[in-house]
């Protein structure tokens, strides 16, 4: 499509998975922002949306949870129009019964992550230091033996599928079936993940992992055990037990949302500091960027491209008019490029002083593993620099198509290890 070419031409890339893992989504948002910042969009299954692009309307959207629901229509835009259908669709049916935290508006929302936050304070975040710090360093030393891996595979999926089926407590020989359904779940119209029919892809992800945590659940009820597995189990709110379908489908969110995220933060993160040298340099020359290194990666990499709210009445925003009903999407990922809202957004920098980006998402929905997912991405990229003198791509990176994760599948990569590191322990 040529660049002049009118923007609604373009609309229909924003709800096809290949455009994110072989298109360029920031030219097309840049002109979104510039043009029509509040854009009605085309989908091809006969329903459109408004396309949220600039950081102060979609900040409006996501802290108005009362006007802008996150349950009537879920969470995520739609890939077709049977992922629509509660008849055709379980996840979008739980999702509009309030099954799920991500899918839940106030009150019961607050009071959901409530019973849920638990693993996810400072403290227990604090607690998890030694796990997260000691893990790290087993996945970069193990890096250091071989010299080469798959960066995606070897090391960012690892370490937080790692943390989360720890916080989870969920037993070791299930971890690579729930790796497989958590990426089928995620990208279910990527061939190498998912299947030619999507649909069936995430339903049969959805079912797979939400039998799992119901029958663990069952196991573990009244047992102790503390992790996250039990407190879903034991969960009430106002004095009534989570019903089979909550412990499910929080189960299948904390095991989906604890993975791709921090994996294509990471990846990308890294692929930009392999890009520009000096970045890499600075970071070496200087580790107290490290604090803010991980905001930095999220923001840049948007990990979360979008999200979906359905509006509740009639409203303005951006000076359009939205009707009751209506679709809006947020996208995380023009947002957090904005250079009207954040000075130099358009460049990558890893000591950029806190900045309002919505990586993270928002208001009442503020991503719950925010803390562990700083707290992994700062430990691995301590022990990288630690242990690794430089690193290079030796084959093509490869993204994963979603309008949802569009993530990385595969970044192969060597390493030349430190001439005088730490002891790895
Ligand atoms: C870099 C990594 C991560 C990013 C970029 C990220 C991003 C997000 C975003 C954008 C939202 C808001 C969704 C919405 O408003 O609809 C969210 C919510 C959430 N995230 Fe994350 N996330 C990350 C890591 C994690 C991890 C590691 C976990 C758990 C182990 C997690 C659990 C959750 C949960 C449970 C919610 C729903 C919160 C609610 O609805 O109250 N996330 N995340």
């Amino acid at each position: 499509m040529s660049a002049e070419s009118p923007l609604s031409s373009q609309d229909l890339n924003l709800t096809d998975p290949a455009f994110f893992a072989s298109g360029d989504p920031h030219a097309l948002w840049r002109r979104m922002r510039e043009e029509d910042p509040v854009h009605w969009t085309e989908t091809n299954y006969g329903r459109g949306y408004w396309s949220v692009t600039r950081l102060p309307d979609v900040r409006t959207v996501y802290t108005d949870p009362v006007l802008y629901s996150a349950q009537k229509s879920g969470a995520t835009l739609p890939l077709t129009a049977a992922f629509a259908d509660p008849a055709r669709s379980p996840s979008i049916r739980l999702a509009i019964e309030g099954a799920m935290l991500a899918s839940n508006d106030p009150p019961r929302h607050n009071k959901m992550r409530q019973v849920l936050h638990h693993r996810f304070l400072p403290n227990a975040v604090a607690r998890m230091d030694p796990f997260v710090s000691q893990l790290a360093t087993n996945l970069i030393g193990d890096l250091i033996q071989t010299g080469e891996c798959d960066f995606v595979t070897d090391i960012a999926a690892k370490l937080p599928s790692t943390v989360i089926f720890e916080i989870m407590q969920l037993p070791r020989e299930d971890w690579p079936m729930l790796f497989e359904m958590a990426n089928m779940g995620s990208a279910p119209a990527d061939a190498d993940y998912g299947a030619a029919e999507a649909l069936e892809a995430r339903t049969h992800a959805l079912r797979t992992i939400i039998a799992y945590v119901q029958d663990l659940a069952k196991k573990r009820r009244g047992g102790g055990g503390g992790g996250l597995i039990t407190i879903l189990s034991e969960a009430k709110i106002d004095g009534v037990p989570f019903t089979e379908n909550e412990i499910g489908y929080n189960g299948f969110m904390f095991i989906a949302a604890g993975q791709e995220t921090t994996r294509n933060s990471l990846t990308g993160g890294m692929l930009e500091l392999i890009r520009r040298p000096a970045e890499m340099a600075r970071l070496r020359d200087n580790r107290s960027l490290l604090t803010t290194l991980p905001d930095e990666f999220v923001r840049w990499i948007s990990p979360v491209t979008h999200v979906l709210r359905t509006a509740t009445a009639d409203a303005e925003l951006g000076g359009k008019t939205i009707r009751e009903g209506d679709w809006v999407v947020l996208w995380n990922g023009s947002a957090n490029r904005d250079t009207l809202a954040i000075a130099g957004a358009d460049e990558f920098n890893i000591g950029r002083p806190p900045t309002p980006h919505v990586g993270f998402g928002a208001g009442d929905h503020f991503c719950l593993g925010a803390l562990i997912a700083r707290l992994q991405l700062r430990h691995i990229m301590r022990v990288f620099l630690d242990h690794v003198a430089d690193i290079e791509l030796t084959g093509p990176v490869r993204r994963v198509a979603s309008h949802q994760f569009p993530g990385f599948k595969s970044m192969p990569v060597r390493v030349t290890p430190a001439a005088s590191p730490p002891k790895l322990n």
